[in-house]
């Protein structure tokens, strides 16, 4: 079945490096039917695969109706020994090479032209539909091995489209025309190339299981060469510094030893696989002359009728080859289009609400109000454990309310449900009013300016990464923005300010920069609640204190919810929430709190040593 993989996990197949290891080593599907999904991103190229066809068609009669020509070249041209006959076989056989070559442009043009464009089709189409998917989406299929699927698969699928399937119906084609081509230009002979096939055929089958178990496990033994490779210089001072460069030569040497053992193995087979195949062929040959040369000599046939005859028995044996060959290609890729199917078919856990219709219900106020109601969650990987139990809350449009609580205690799934990136199990979150899941996916994500716990870069330069939520934003605005967060200072002293490149592969941040600049892309958004998950946990004791001056400033200019573990910004808030193991505690002013309540006493004597 095709069908929904919202929660379940689909099997993780990836975790190979190397792309042709890794295509040989992609399941398969014996079931073809499982390509047909595919067919239908052929619709819009409708055109070019006609064309293709028709070129297919014509380029594989052209190659049939070959053999004719060579069959009247000789008995007419040659046999007969007028010189105008012989130029106007030849002029016969040029009109067939040019159908041929024509046609062959064609085909494989076009063949090649639809195959780029389905695969291309089919990774927007992938990528489109998993973008908006709801985040546990991606805890239980890694992004790793969606990657595979969209880069991996997509290039199965192209080669199969743009290249196997029309070299297995042209060769399906060929056969079945050179069987009964073969059969009409002498029964006898066919008899003795039919007889001949399992000779070849048998070695052939044999000795390749066994060059491809060899080649894989070559594959899989070098594997583990390169992985020695990467792992000795991605940690050359411990090596060194424990003096194990002997130990690390004695142990490559010998994963390089069993690498060349399996390979040469495999060198072997190949080398007789071929010899025995060639032996074969030529020793069919062989016969076929002798017994053909036999027929010609007694002028039972013509010496044309034996060379066409030979010809088809090429074509024949041709396709046979060609078409056991990308059999294995189109078995893996009907695997390929499964897991593609899979990942197109997956159905988003999150419902988007309507808008339009909840808008009257909506509350006119200058920021976020927020309301929970019995709020309680459970993460689906961990159904049985509360991550959420029962929370009632809350929030003033403009107020500024702190969570503190332990490792662990729920803060930062709050601020998951309240970004509606998962559903409650039980309650309700409302945002101005209503429900979250009346309103847009898209709705909800605007109101909220999200700094995270770990932020992180995207690549690009720092402007890019600065107005990621806001991309129009001016110049005053972006200075604004970062006066506010206190990193105008440093990304000045970047070696090109705003334009210099961080991120994968640009220069990199310290994580007290990265959470300043998370803090400007927030404010840049111009949330009406801004969300903070110990956002200057990393922050040195004086920038921590501007930060928090700044927080200050924009107190009831926007509604804050802050995850703190500072004793100032807990201090600047008007309210503070204490959380543990998912319930909400108390809440109350600092002093108050200090005074009531003895988790919150112990919490800040540790935390805050107050
Ligand atoms: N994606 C997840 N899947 C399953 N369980 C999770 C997931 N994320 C968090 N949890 C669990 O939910 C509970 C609350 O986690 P959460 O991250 O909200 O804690 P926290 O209060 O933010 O802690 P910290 O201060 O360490 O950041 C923890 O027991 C955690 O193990
Ligand atoms: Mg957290």
């Amino acid at each position: 079945m095709l069908g929904a993989v919202s929660g379940r996990q689909v099997k993780n197949r990836g975790g190979t490096s190397n792309m042709t290891e890794y295509l040989e080593e992609r399941e398969t599907s014996r079931n073809m039917q499982r390509l047909t999904p595919a067919l239908r991103f052929l619709q819009p190229y409708r055109l070019q695969v006609v064309l293709a066809s028709v070129a297919l068609c014509v380029t594989a009669s052209a190659m049939l109706l070959l053999g004719q020509g060579i069959r009247i070249v000789i008995d007419s041209g040659f046999a007969s020994g007028e010189s105008a006959l012989l130029t106007e076989s030849l002029m016969l056989f040029v009109a067939f090479v040019t159908v041929l070559t024509v046609g062959t442009f064609v085909r494989f043009y076009f063949v090649s032209w639809v195959g780029e464009k389905v695969s291309n089709d089919i990774r927007q189409a992938v990528f489109n539909h998993l973008i908006h998917m709801h985040p546990g989406f991606f805890e239980t299929n890694t992004p790793s091995e969606i990657q595979s699927r969209v880069t991996t698969d997509t290039t199965l699928l192209q080669t199969v489209i743009g290249s196997s399937v029309s070299i297995a119906l042209r060769n399906a084609l060929m056969l079945v025309g050179g069987l009964v081509l073969l059969v009409i230009t002498n029964a006898k002979l066919s008899l003795l190339v039919l007889g001949s096939v399992p000779f070849v055929v048998l070695p052939v089958v044999l000795f390749g299981r066994r060059v491809r178990s060899l080649s894989r496990s070559s594959q899989d033994r070098l594997a583990d060469v390169g992985s020695q490779v990467s792992e000795s210089f991605r940690n050359i001072k411990i090596v060194q510094s424990f003096n194990h460069q002997g130990a690390d030569v004695t142990q490559f040497g010998q994963r390089l030893d069993r690498s060349l053992r399996v390979a040469l193995q495999r060198v072997w087979h190949r080398a007789v696989l071929v010899a025995v195949v060639m032996l074969m062929v030529f020793g069919a040959v062989a016969t076929l002359l002798w017994v053909g040369g036999q027929d010609v000599l007694a002028g039972r046939t013509s010496p044309g009728d034996l060379a066409a005859f030979i010809f088809y028995a090429f074509i024949v044996a041709g396709s046979v080859g060609a078409i056991s060959e990308v059999w294995s290609d189109l078995q893996r890729a009907a695997g390929a289009t499964e897991r593609l199917m899979e990942l197109l078919h997956a159905t988003n856990d999150l419902v988007d609400g309507d808008d339009a219709a909840a808008k009257d219900r909506l509350l006119d106020r200058p920021s976020a109000t927020l309301s929970l109601r019995n709020l309680s969650f459970s993460y689906p990987s961990r159904p049985q454990h509360m991550a959420l139990n029962d929370i009632s809350l809350d929030v003033e449009a403009g107020e500024m309310v702190a969570v503190v609580g332990p490792s662990g205690a729920g803060k930062s799934t709050l601020f998951d449900l309240l970004q509606r990136f998962y559903d409650p199990s039980g309650g309700v979150i409302r945002l101005d009013g209503v429900d979250l899941r009346e309103r847009s996916l898209a709705a909800v994500r605007a109101g909220f300016g999200f700094v995270p716990q770990d932020p992180v870069l995207f690549s690009g330069t720092l402007r890019d990464n600065l107005t990621y939520g806001r991309p129009n934003a001016t110049v005053d605005e972006v200075n604004q923005a970062l006066e506010l967060a206190y990193a105008s200072e440093f990304m000045q002293n970047l070696p090109e300010g705003l334009d210099t490149r961080v991120g994968e592969n640009g220069v990199g941040l310290s994580g007290g920069q990265r959470q300043r600049l998370a803090i400007a892309r927030a404010l840049l958004a111009q949330p009406r609640c801004l969300l903070l998950d110990e956002a200057t946990s990393a922050l040195d004791a004086q920038s921590e204190d501007y930060v928090g001056k700044s927080l200050h400033s924009l107190k009831g200019r926007m509604t804050i919810i802050v995850i703190a573990h500072r004793l100032s910004t807990v201090r600047t808030a008007d309210r503070i929430c204490v959380m543990d193991q998912g319930m909400l505690l108390a809440e109350g002013s600092h002093e108050r709190l200090l005074a009531e309540n003895p988790l919150y006493k112990e919490f800040a004597h540790i935390q805050f040593a107050a």
